[in-house]
């Protein structure tokens, strides 16, 4: 059966490291309330002259390097971003002129902190229907450019960073004969658009933080449900729990829900913050390059977004 696998990761985080500590003398905050609330400890934050494509491009260049292959070998790039460097071009073309990508299908995804979840579901769909072979999904941001700096109920929550992975269609045979995608589920309801949303008037995060946590694990805990339910698997056939880095408190529940112990759930969040679209694939790098997620292993990356949006894909690695 054809499906499609990852073929390579790579990632980038700006060289400025902005602590809780750092914080402190920003807002009226303290390092034990975002760590007991959050987890969180440290993030990076953008120079004020690096784009999100220039974060792309990088972490793209990396995923090529780890996979063997240039930039000849790929079809096209799928950016999922909410803060692409301009209406347009996408952040896309950036990457897909920077890398000398072939010409097939090359766009920006928008679905907040979900969208490289929605991101690897379509490549997903265009590599099996034959539109392309082999594909380039980032996930990008540079959330600190949507931040007001002086609301400490957002600014301490989010970072910036971009994560890749190259995808690419297998035919199973062989030694990939069991690898790629084994399903994606993507939903959204656009009635709690207020509950997370960055205003046109003022260009700047506002967040319900109590009602989208609520929202967050009670979607969560279903998303779990539905993708088990789709695939037959049970939750102990699950090697490895990569979610959306919202809030430690969170991926506690989810991991709660799938009886999964915390030493098979990838945890960046204390180090990269929420990092939007970018924190599913940065962590996915982080956990197969430093060996923990292996080859052959089952991982089941979730998210949840505003919009609200939330979804899974489920995978063989
Ligand atoms: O990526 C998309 C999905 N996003 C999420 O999943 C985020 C979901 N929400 C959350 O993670 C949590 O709701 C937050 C971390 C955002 C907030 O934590 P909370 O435990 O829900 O706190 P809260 O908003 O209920 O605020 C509790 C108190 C308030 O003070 P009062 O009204 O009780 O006096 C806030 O004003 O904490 C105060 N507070 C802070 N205090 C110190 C809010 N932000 C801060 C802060 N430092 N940075």
């Amino acid at each position: 059966m054809k499906r499609t696998r990852i073929a390579g990761t790579g990632s980038y985080l700006p060289q400025k490291i902005l602590t809780n500590k750092d914080l402190e003398s920003i807002v009226e905050t303290t390092d034990e309330w975002i760590v007991q609330r959050t987890g969180i400890r440290e993030r990076h934050i953008a120079a004020e002259d690096e784009q999100t494509s220039d974060m792309a491009v990088v972490a793209a260049r990396q995923a090529l390097a780890h996979s063997g292959l240039s930039g000849a070998d790929i079809d096209g790039v799928i950016v999922a971003t909410a803060t692409a460097d301009r209406p347009f071009p996408s952040v896309a073309v950036a990457v897909q002129d920077a890398l000398a990508i072939g010409k097939g299908p090359s766009f920006d995804m928008q679905a907040a902190c979900c969208g490289f979840v929605y991101a690897l579901s379509t490549a997903d769909s265009l590599i099996k229907n034959g539109i392309a072979r082999r594909l380039l999904v980032i996930g990008a941001e540079k959330f600190s450019s949507l931040l007001d700096w002086s609301d400490r109920r957002t600014c301490v929550l989010f970072g910036d960073g971009a994560g890749a992975v190259i995808l690419e269609a297998c035919d199973g045979q062989g030694t990939s004969a069991d690898q790629g995608i084994l399903s994606a589920h993507l939903h959204a309801d656009g009635q709690y658009q207020g509950l997370l949303h960055v205003p046109s008037e003022t260009g700047f995060i506002e967040m319900d933080g109590p009602e989208v946590f609520k929202f967050a694990v009670n979607s969560m805990s279903g998303i779990v449900a539905e993708t088990l339910e789709s695939t037959g698997l049970e939750a102990a056939d699950i090697d490895w729990l990569v979610p959306h880095q919202a809030n430690i408190r969170i991926i506690e529940a989810t991991a709660r829900k799938l009886k999964m112990s915390m030493d098979q759930v990838v945890v960046t969040v204390d180090r990269h913050g929420n990092t939007s679209a970018a924190s599913i694939p940065l962590a996915f790098h982080e956990a197969v390059s430093s060996g923990n997620i292996k080859r052959g292993q089952v991982v089941l990356f979730e998210a949840l977004g505003g919009g609200m949006t939330w979804g899974s894909v489920l995978m063989r690695f």
